[in-house]
C-alpha cells in the first residue's frame, strides 16, 4: 500500500539525488508551489516551452473538445482535420519553399525524422552512399542514440559514445570564445567555412546533410551564429549539393522575435525541424517542414516516407498546436516578444558589471547569461562548481525560475543560464526578472568567488 510518507518514491528522474521542487499549478508567467511559492517562469519550462504562459483557457477548451471528438487516431493509417489544418497553418508561417509539413511528438524524434528524410533523399534520387551529417561541437539535437551523434556535447555524450554512429563535428559559431576570431575585432566566418572543409575531407559523395542550430540553446546558453554565418553556410551547401536541416526545436514559432530564427539571416534551409513553442507545453508536439524539393523524389519514384511513431500526427496535440499558434496570432506575441526581448536585453546588458558575468547575449526572448571565474581571461567555472546550478538555485529563493546549463565553452566546462520567458510578458515582468536576477547573481557571487 502506498503511505502518505511514500508518496513518490518510486518515481525515477534523471535527477538522482532527489530534492526537486514541487509545482502544484500554474498561471500565466507564474509556477506555484504547494507552500505558497511563486516563480516567474522565465526557464520557459525547459528553455523556450511555454511561448504563450500557462493555463490559457483557449487551449484547455480546445484539448477538451477535440478529447471528447477523437483524441487518437494512428496518423500512418487515418487523417484528422486538426492534423491538416495545423499542418496549413504551419505551412502560412514558413519561410520559401518550407511547404511539406509533417507533426511529430518530440524534439529528439524530430531530429530523427529530419536525418531519415535527407538520408531518404539521397537514396531516393540515386546516390545512396550519402549517409554523414555534418555537425558542430556544443550544439544539441536530443537525447535518443541517433540524434546524440548529431549533437555536439561532450558531457551529455561521452557515457553513450561508443554506441553513436558518429558523424563529423565542425567547430561552433561562438563569438565569445571563437578559436578563428575572437580577439578579432570582427567575425571572420571561418567557423562557417569549417563546412566546407568538412565536406572536402569527407568526400561530398557521402554527406547527406548539415544540421546546425540557429541560436544554440542548451548547451550554450543562446548564442545566436553572427551576422552572413547562415548565408555562408547557405552558399556552401548549394556548391557541394548537401541538405542543410535547421533545427528550430527551440527557436521555432516566435522565439527569438521572428517566426523562425533563420528568418534573421534571411535565408532557408532546405529542412526545418521545430518543437518546444508550437505547443506551448500543453501536449508533446513537433514539427518537420521539408522544402518541396527534399519531397519531389518520394513523389517520382511513388515511394513512402520511411518514419513514424505512435503518437506522431495525433489529433489532441494537433488541436492543442492550431490553439497555441491562433492564440500567438490574434495576440500578437511574436511583435510583443521582440520588443520584451530587446527591453530584457538592455536590462540584462547591465548585469556585466557583475564579476561573474563574462558575456550576454541571445535574440528575442531567448536570451543567456555566461559565467566565468576571471572576466579578463574568460577562464570558466571548475565543472564542480556547478555555478550555474548556485546561481538558479539563488534565482529560484527570489522567486524565478531559470534554465541553467554547463559545457558551453568545451564541452564540459562552462556554465550558462538562459532566460526564456513566455512571450507573453509585460513590461513589468521584464522589471521583476531583471531585478530578481541581479539579486541572484549577488548571492551567487557570495558562494562562487
Ligand atoms: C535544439 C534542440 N533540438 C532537439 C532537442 C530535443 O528535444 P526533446 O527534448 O523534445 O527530445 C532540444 C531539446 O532541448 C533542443 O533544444
Amino acid at each position: 500500500m502506498v503511505t502518505q510518507q511514500s508518496v513518490g518514491s518510486s518515481a525515477f528522474y534523471p535527477a538522482i539525488a532527489g530534492g526537486l521542487p514541487r509545482i502544484e499549478r500554474a498561471e500565466g508567467v507564474y509556477l506555484y508551489g504547494p507552500n505558497g511559492e511563486r516563480y516567474l517562469d522565465a526557464a520557459g519550462g525547459v528553455g523556450c516551452v511555454t511561448s504563450i504562459g500557462h493555463a490559457v483557457p483557449e487551449v484547455v477548451e480546445a484539448m477538451v473538445e477535440q478529447a471528447r471528438k477523437v483524441a487518437f487516431v494512428p496518423f500512418v493509417q487515418y487523417q484528422t482535420a486538426p492534423t491538416l489544418e495545423l499542418c496549413d497553418l504551419i505551412a502560412s508561417w514558413t519561410p520559401g519553399r518550407l511547404k511539406k509539413v509533417m507533426l511529430v511528438s518530440g524534439g529528439s524524434e524530430v531530429t530523427e525524422a529530419a536525418v531519415r528524410l535527407a538520408r531518404q533523399h539521397w537514396v531516393e534520387r540515386g546516390e545512396s552512399g550519402r549517409f554523414k551529417v555534418i555537425t558542430r561541437w556544443q550544439g544539441f539535437h536530443g537525447m535518443t542514440l541517433g540524434a546524440s551523434g548529431f549533437g555536439g556535447h561532450t558531457g551529455r555524450r561521452r557515457k553513450f559514445a561508443p554506441m553513436f554512429v558518429d558523424h563529423p563535428h565542425i567547430p561552433p559559431a561562438y563569438r565569445y570564445r571563437c578559436q578563428y576570431c575572437s580577439e578579432q575585432a570582427a567575425c571572420t566566418l571561418q567557423c562557417a567555412d569549417a563546412l566546407e572543409r568538412s565536406i572536402k575531407w569527407e568526400g561530398p559523395e557521402n554527406v547527406a546533410a548539415f544540421i546546425a542550430e540557429p541560436v544554440v540553446g542548451a548547451t550554450m546558453g543562446a548564442v545566436p551564429a553572427p551576422p552572413g554565418y547562415f548565408e555562408r553556410i547557405r552558399e556552401i551547401c548549394d556548391r557541394w549539393n548537401i541538405l542543410w536541416i535547421a533545427d528550430e526545436v527551440m527557436t521555432g514559432f516566435g522565439r527569438t522575435g521572428r517566426n523562425f530564427g533563420v528568418e534573421h539571416w534571411g535565408v532557408v534551409p532546405d529542412i526545418l525541424t521545430a518543437a518546444k513553442g508550437v505547443s506551448g507545453g500543453y501536449s508533446p508536439l513537433a514539427v518537420l517542414v521539408a522544402g518541396e524539393h527534399v519531397i519531389e523524389p518520394f513523389e517520382r519514384n511513388g515511394s513512402n516516407f520511411v518514419a513514424g511513431h505512435t503518437y506522431a500526427g495525433n489529433p489532441l496535440s494537433s488541436a492543442v498546436g492550431l490553439a497555441v499558434l491562433r492564440y500567438i496570432e490574434q495576440h500578437r506575441l511574436i511583435e510583443n516578444g521582440r520588443r520584451m526581448g530587446e527591453a530584457l536585453l538592455a536590462r540584462l546588458e547591465a548585469l556585466r558589471c557583475s564579476p561573474i558575468v563574462g558575456d550576454v547575449r541571445g535574440l528575442g526572448l531567448m536570451l543567456g547569461l555566461e559565467l566565468v571565474r576571471d572576466r579578463a581571461t574568460r577562464q570558466p567555472f571548475p565543472i564542480d562548481a556547478r555555478a550555474a546550478h548556485v546561481l538558479t538555485e539563488e534565482a529560484r529563493r527570489v522567486g524565478l525560475a531559470i534554465y541553467p546549463g554547463q559545457g558551453g565553452a568545451d564541452g564540459l566546462e562552462g556554465d550558462h543560464v538562459m532566460i526564456t520567458p513566455p512571450l507573453t510578458i509585460t513590461d513589468e515582468h521584464v522589471d521583476e526578472i531583471a531585478d530578481g536576477l541581479a539579486r541572484a547573481l549577488t548571492a551567487a557571487e557570495t558562494r562562487l568567488l
